[in-house]
């Protein structure tokens, strides 16, 4: 293992993928206060590329001490950001959006490397995830307070925005870029300090985006970067949600460790960001454009290879159109979905991310085609490519005995389900804790407003695949979390109301 690769030993170092790719931006090191820290322990954890199951390098093991200190960091750091003025915030966040946009190639060279991302969507990405940071540079300037009209003679009542604080962001592998900058370009914004906890599969993307924002001008202990393995995450993550000096946690991820930091704030009654698991419905109405809708089920089932809160997780096609919807479906998945590392040309599906989630993805297919489930295309692991790679699969036939019809499936595998009538689909669909996205495909414009009205979702597309940008408020309902990501009330998540009464003012 180690003769494939050589790291330099500087922090900011060039590494060598079997002697001829060479990684920018690649740091071993932790981001505490502005210095590149190793865990006081010493101790390290290898980031495996999922592609091949190589180490790409090693980086701190950090503990709950180290977190400690990027807390105390962000803390006394905030002291100051907190008094900058909304133009100098916004400035930064510009600086910082403009660098990682000049360095597009380098950052998606990483998100290939430790999350198995093809190369064309690890740019789309980083596009996706800077279009925050110029949203929230914007919009920094616009964290307007209010003068409400007073009840009683000469008072005056002043409502204010005040940033909450140190937020502890903790973030998934799926998008390493993305869920860090929609979090963080927000806090800056509203003048909070932060402490990034990044998945332990993605931690180099995490690291990366931190160096840019050193070479941005974001003063040291504003973003605070702490790396550690699964084995230390609950020792950190207790800090993150228990520190007196976090004001708020925000997290992405699942909704059964988003249920945990949500014990551990309660605690001392912090605010919570929670953006957790999905089980998206897809909805195929008879008036639908079918080819329209297999196209976009593309981009809702394979964005990621499945791997996305958002992806469409239940298919349920009106019997009228099933046959066609299918038909049409596996059509695209056969010519579309080409199987590979990221680095390769033309590949569109990478791996998935670890054994674990491989594991899972089998299992789940295995028990259903074990139980009647029928795979109209693909069906079982790729192993001729690599260990993590599994192919893009449409099921039939699908019972609710079987363990995939309730479960998020989080890999590249498409249910699909045939209904009757408009209440039957809005039950089934609604017939879940989760809440997040969902989508639906109808040309009748009353069935459109019905769906949006009646979905209990946290958002509806009609007619389209995909619902993420920075301009929209992102989030779920029910188990899929609590608050808002991105639109003008990204910002309002990290800062609290603040009432000011003036009175006396006739004297
Ligand atoms: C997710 O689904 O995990 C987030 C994806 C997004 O922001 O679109």
């Amino acid at each position: 293992m180690i003769s494939s690769y050589v790291v330099s030993l500087s922090n900011k170092s060039s590494l060598f993928l079997n002697g001829s790719r060479r990684l920018h931006l690649l740091n071993k090191n932790a981001y505490i206060n502005g210095q590149w820290v190793s865990a006081g322990s010493k101790a390290v954890f290898p980031v495996i590329n999922p592609a091949d199951d190589k180490v790409i390098t090693e980086v701190p093991d950090m503990e709950a001490a180290d977190a400690k200190t990027a807390v105390d960091a962000a803390s006394s750091a905030f002291k100051t950001w907190k008094n900058t003025t909304a133009k100098e915030r916004s400035n930064i966040l510009r600086k910082w959006f403009d660098v990682c946009a000049k360095n597009t190639d380098y950052l998606a060279q990483i998100i290939t490397a430790e999350s198995g991302k093809p190369l064309a969507e690890s740019k789309g990405e980083i596009a996706y995830g800077n279009s925050f940071l110029e949203w929230f540079a914007d919009t920094a300037r616009h964290i307007n307070g209010e003068v409400v009209p007073s009840p009683w003679p000469n008072k005056m009542i002043m409502l204010t925005r005040q940033p909450l604080g140190v937020v502890s962001v903790i973030t998934p592998w799926n998008f390493p870029f993305a869920m860090i900058t929609r979090k963080v370009g927000a806090l800056m914004a509203a003048g909070c300090t932060c402490v990034i906890k990044p998945a332990e599969d993605t931690p180099l993307t995490a690291l990366a985006a931190a160096q840019l924002a050193e070479e941005a001008g974001v003063p040291k202990g504003v973003i605070n970067v702490v790396t550690s393995s699964r084995k230390n995450a609950p020792a950190i993550g207790k800090v993150l949600c228990e520190d007196p000096n976090v004001g708020c946690i925000s997290f992405t991820g699942s909704t059964h460790v988003g249920k945990i930091l949500y014990g551990m704030a309660s605690k001392g009654i912090k605010r919570v960001s929670l953006e957790l698991g999905g089980n998206a419905p897809f909805i195929v109405f008879p008036s639908a454009d079918i080819e329209h809708a297999a196209e976009h089920a593309m981009l809702a089932k394979f964005r990621n290879n499945g791997q996305a809160c958002v992806g469409a997780n239940r298919f349920l096609i009106h019997k009228d159109v099933f046959e066609a919807f299918v038909q049409a479906f596996k059509k695209r998945i056969a010519k579309g979905c080409v199987l590979g590392p990221g680095t390769k040309e033309g590949v569109t599906c990478g791996p998935l991310i670890n054994t674990e989630q491989s594991k899972k993805v089998a299992g789940l297919v295995e028990d259903a085609i074990s139980k009647g489930a029928k795979a109209l295309i693909g069906g079982k692991p790729a192993l001729d490519i690599g260990s993590k790679f599994y192919e893009s699969t449409i099921l039939t036939d699908v019972k609710p005995e079987m363990k995939i019809y309730a479960e998020e499936i989080f890999g590249p595998v498409a249910v699909c389900h045939m209904f009757e009538t408009e209440q039957e689909v809005v039950t089934i669909a609604n017939s879940t804790r989760s809440g997040l996205g969902s989508y639906v495909f109808t040309k009748d414009l009353g069935q459109a407003f019905r769906m949006s009205r009646q979905l209990d979702f946290g958002m509806v597309a009609i007619n389209d695949g995909i619902l993420s940008a920075a301009e929209p408020a992102f989030g779920g309902i029910k188990e899929s979390g609590i608050g808002r990501e991105g639109s003008k009330h990204g910002v309002e998540e990290y800062t609290d109301i603040k009432y000011t009464l003036f009175s006396a003012l006739d004297k």
